[in-house]
């Protein structure tokens, strides 16, 4: 999809070469600037996808208008150009949120691949927002993020079901999203305005959870004092949401087999049963046809549950919605813990898709959580990834992207790179002790001191891993 490009530079030559070399090569619109802030005005007011920016001109510098783009327009990827500004300005950029830089001169490869890259990730984005605005104009918002064709399958399958009163089972693994689809779906219902409420078959013996769903009239047990409304009388008109339910005993699966059957069920106790209009959810990690060839669980509830069956994939098999998931817990977390981080490099980006999560969203969603909390700028990079704490911070390759650099370039980025890795490695080893920091490496403190300075890094962050 053809989308619109801004560059700006405060030389005449450069805008007229990569204007050149895009408008050749692409079929982006492209719009050059000399002046930062008329760049910055237009950018206010009209669509961009993609942003070529000079470091040193007059006016504002690069830096400076990088931070007013991204608060204008946060989602707008910017790509730094630079000639004789340092890389460490442009390290600095990409802290700030920067999407890349490219150093002058460059090849003309090297920008249609970049601008590849970002258009086909801006496009994923895109089509996902739509997705999610269609569905609240039409009064059916999904909280439900994902764009592979299984979950937008999983979308039309919940808003068809929705309405209707059908029992729904909804199985897979942990974290992948069961309770999230069985609220959907109530929020899609006509059922909407009446409860949601969600119980847990795993946690409570049966006796409890029998009283708990059907309540139980004075004197049904010790302790029963007075008439007690269960869950199911609680949700009447509403939603019941039954989760693991491979974990209900026997005896309450037929109860509960009689409620799907009849809408009846007594309260324990009780001489005369009542009735109830749920619709119920259940939800399980069992596989319970397994569990029916063990005569764990009943078959004929099974059929009554299994009208609808929703199955939902563990993340590994839809990792191309890692990045729109990790984009959507940023900016859950960076509201909730009110920090300033408004994107993720690509490379970090990559790490997440390549990283295995067991625990599935639930997994993902605390990593996220847990480097935004401790993330020092405005963009997630790959060494504020906090992933799983049993498995190693992954580090950028020391060599990536220095194709292009001069021989002293790459020294920089790849001695830089160097000492926050071998940092990070050290401090975590030493738990933020400096001392034994500088123990173990060999080195002064006071040199430590200086080293982790430049590298951004405090004894203190290794302290709370
Ligand atoms: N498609 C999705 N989009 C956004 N967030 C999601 C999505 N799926 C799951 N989540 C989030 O991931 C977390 C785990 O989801 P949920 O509790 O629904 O999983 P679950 O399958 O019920 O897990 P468990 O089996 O461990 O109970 C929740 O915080 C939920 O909001
Ligand atoms: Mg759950």
């Amino acid at each position: 999809m053809a989308g619109t490009i801004l560059i700006v530079d405060d030389e005449k030559d450069m805008l007229t070469l990569l204007k050149r070399i895009i408008t050749e090569g692409t079929d982006h619109e492209v719009r050059t600037f000399s002046s930062p802030l008329a760049a910055l005005e237009w950018l206010k007011n009209n669509p961009v996808e993609l942003v070529f920016t000079d470091l040193k001109m007059p006016g504002i510098d690069g830096i400076q208008f990088l931070k007013e783009v991204k608060r204008a327009k946060p989602r707008t990827c910017i790509i730094i150009l630079t000639a004789y500004a340092t890389i460490e300005t442009a390290v600095e950029a990409i802290k700030m949120g920067a999407y890349e830089y490219i150093s002058k001169p460059f090849k003309r490869e090297r920008i249609l691949l970049t601008i590849n890259k970002v258009m086909k990730w801006e496009e994923m984005v895109r089509e996902n927002l739509a997705l999610r605005r269609a569905l609240a104009e039409k009064g059916d918002y999904l909280p439900l993020v994902g764009a592979t064709p299984i979950m937008k399958d999983l979308f039309d399958r919940i808003r068809q079901v929705a309405p209707t009163t059908a029992t729904v089972l909804i199985t897979g693994a942990t974290g992948t999203g069961k309770e999230l689809v069985a609220r959907a779906i109530h929020q899609n219902s006509l059922r909407k305005e009446k409860r949601f409420i969600a119980i847990n078959c795993a946690t409570l013996p049966d006796q409890i959870m029998e009283s708990e769903l059907f309540g139980h009239v004075k004197g049904a047990f010790t302790g029963a004092w007075r008439d007690k409304k269960g869950l199911v009388e609680e949700a009447d008109g509403g939603t019941l949401f039954l989760d693991e339910i491979g974990d209900m005993g026997q005896g309450l699966q037929s109860k509960l087999l009689r409620l799907l059957q009849e809408g009846e069920y007594r309260p324990v106790g009780a001489t005369v049963s009542k009735y109830a209009d749920v619709r119920i959810i259940a939800a399980t990690n069992h596989d319970l046809g397994e569990d029916i060839r063990k005569k764990r669980f009943r078959e004929d509830l099974y059929y009554r549950l299994n009208v609808v069956r929703f199955e939902l994939p563990p993340l590994a098999a839809r990792k191309e919605d890692i990045p729109l998931l990790a984009h959507h817990f940023l900016r859950k977390y960076a509201r909730i813990y009110q920090k300033d981080v408004l994107d993720i490099s690509p490379l970090a980006v990559q790490i997440l898709v390549s990283h295995d999560f067991p625990g599935n969203i639930r997994e993902l969603e605390n990593c996220i959580e847990r480097s935004v909390i401790f993330c020092r700028n405005m963009t997630l990079k790959a060494e504020d990834l906090l992933l799983d704490n049993k498995q190693e911070t992954p580090f950028p390759d020391l060599s990536e992207g220095i194709s292009d650099l001069s021989f002293k370039k790459a020294r920089e980025v790849m001695l830089q790179r160097f000492h926050r890795q071998y940092l990070h490695i050290l401090l975590r080893e030493s738990d933020g002790n400096i001392t034994r920091a500088a123990d173990i490496a060999g080195i002064k403190r006071q040199y430590l001191h200086r080293l982790m300075k430049q590298s951004g890094l405090s004894g203190e962050d290794f302290r709370h891993k």
